[in-house]
């Protein structure tokens, strides 16, 4: 997306967070397994600002290593005297700048790109409104600011809760508190802005008020409630992860993917998901999936920092870490873990398993309960398994080992050492059996017990 002129974002995050009652900053809080804030600067890149700065207030040296990874600065407000003052921070940083700004919150992630190049494509239309105040009519309208407008949109008051009439109390079009403003008009309108009123704070919307003083006329454009949710609270942050996930679904189905309840899978912010899979029911990804087409996920398997083939089919309760490598047609069944391992085409470990640190060859077959055992109490060690060779069930195979192809492991065999190409590996205790000894045991002990009556 391109926007008209160069713009600048401010993005707001120096309140306390205090309903939060965490000691990670607000804007650092998780959304499908991305700070709320990385959401909103990914987003905002999608347009090429000219500049990202966001304004924080404790907790700088948490968010600035974000904020620099993506090419943003951070600016502090050192006390939070409202939200004409947190954008005022943003003036020297953008000293000189002949563009647009965009006014942003850190704690209100979802807002969508389209949302805001609307507000761009406003403030530069025909008439030039000094300001554009995103609204949107919530349920609830709560103690959120009350945007007076007309039909046309032409803003005639901006009035914060606090300081409102009961009539304007009753309006439902509400202060989402995105705004979008040329940096010439911005600043100078900040810097007369006073802090008389109910809160004794610098109100931003107050440049709507004093813009109109000067006889210049500013807008609202409406947007959709769940895109302006806000995040005070670990409830509301359950809310707009919700919201989050709802929309990732349908995108999900649209792109082809079968979900069969589709309110129970949970995605991260990155998962890839290829046409014609099936997801079914109470599946969840962590960060860094990519799953190929074709691929069936049964219900109750977690999954991250996996790569899964083509074909492949994974669970039920299939539980698969990163590093997880699933290639074309092969098969994780139920609880089996799999980590830092890759399973060849067509291999199988269908039951009760640990792969870890491993390479298992196509069309290997891993028996029933079978281990790798990677780890001594200090060091991980790999295992090899060749192509098209079979693990008896309950194998520990102690790494480093390798299985060479088309090797055979008899069941519970624990091997410690290399076995070779189409060899046959036993290592278990050798089977005796005594006829009869159980018939004779039982009526020896049978006497017994009569005796001791
Ligand atoms: C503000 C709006 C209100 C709007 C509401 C939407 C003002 C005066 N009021 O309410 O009309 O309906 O948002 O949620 O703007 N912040 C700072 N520094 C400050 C104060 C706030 O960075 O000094 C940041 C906060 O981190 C937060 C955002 O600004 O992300 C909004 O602050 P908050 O106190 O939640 O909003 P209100 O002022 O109540
Ligand atoms: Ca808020």
């Amino acid at each position: 997306m391109k926007t008209a002129r160069p713009f600048a974002a401010v993005i707001l995050a120096a309140g306390k967070g205090t309903r939060m009652k965490s000691d990670v900053h607000k804007v650092l809080h998780p959304i499908a397994g991305r700070a709320m804030l990385d959401h909103l600067l990914g987003v905002v890149d999608r347009l090429a600002p000219a500049h990202k700065i966001v304004v924080v207030g404790s907790g700088r040296e948490q968010v600035e290593h974000l904020v620099s990874a993506r090419g943003g600065e951070t600016v502090v407000q050192e006390q939070q005297l409202g939200t004409g003052h947190a954008v005022r921070q943003a003036e020297r940083e953008l000293n000189g700048f002949a563009g647009d700004v965009l006014i942003l919150y850190g704690d209100t992630p979802l807002v969508e790109a389209e949302t805001m190049s609307r507000m761009l494509e406003r403030l530069n239309g025909a008439d030039a409104p000094a300001v554009v105040v995103v609204g949107f009519r919530p349920d609830d309208a709560g103690a959120y600011g009350r945007i007076i407008a007309g039909d046309d949109g032409a803003i005639q008051k901006m009035v914060e809760f606090k300081d409102a009439t009961p009539e304007e109390r009753a309006v439902d079009l509400c202060n989402s508190g995105l705004m979008a403003a040329r940096a010439e008009d911005l600043f100078p309108l900040l810097g007369r802005v006073g802090n008389e009123n109910a809160a004794g704070e610098y109100y931003l919307p107050d440049i709507v008020m004093l813009a109109q003083g000067d006889g210049r006329k500013s807008v609202v454009i409406e947007a959709q409630p769940w895109e302006m949710a806000g995040v005070n609270s670990r409830a509301e942050l359950a809310l707009v992860e919700a919201e989050w996930q709802r929309r990732r679904r349908l995108q999900a189905m649209a792109d082809g993917v079968t979900l069969v309840a589709p309110d129970t899978v949970w995605f991260a912010h990155d998962t890839e998901v290829g046409r014609d899979c099936v997801i079914e029911p109470h599946v969840v990804f962590g960060p860094g999936v990519r799953v190929a087409d074709c691929v069936t996920i049964r219900a109750f398997s977690h999954i991250e920092g996996a790569t899964i083939a083509r074909n492949a089919e994974i669970g039920p309760y299939a539980r698969l870490r990163p590093g997880a490598e699933i290639d074309e047609n092969a098969k994780v069944g139920n609880f089996v873990e799999v980590k830092k391992a890759r399973l060849g085409k067509g291999a199988k470990a269908n039951h009760l398993s640990y792969i870890g640190d491993a390479d298992v060859g196509a069309g290997a077959n891993i028996g029933a309960g079978t281990i790798t055992c990677n780890y001594d109490g200090f060091f991980k060690y790999g295992t090899k398994i060749g192509e098209g060779a079979f693990i008896g069930s309950n194998s520990a195979l102690v790494a480093p080992v390798s299985i060479g192809a088309g090797a055979i492991v008899g069941a519970g065999s624990v091997v410690t050492r290399d076995v070779a190409e189409d060899a046959l590996a036993l290592a278990r205790g050798k089977q005796q059996v005594a006829p009869g000894w159980a018939a004779r045991f039982r009526a020896k002990m049978a006497e017994k017990k009569l005796a001791r009556k």
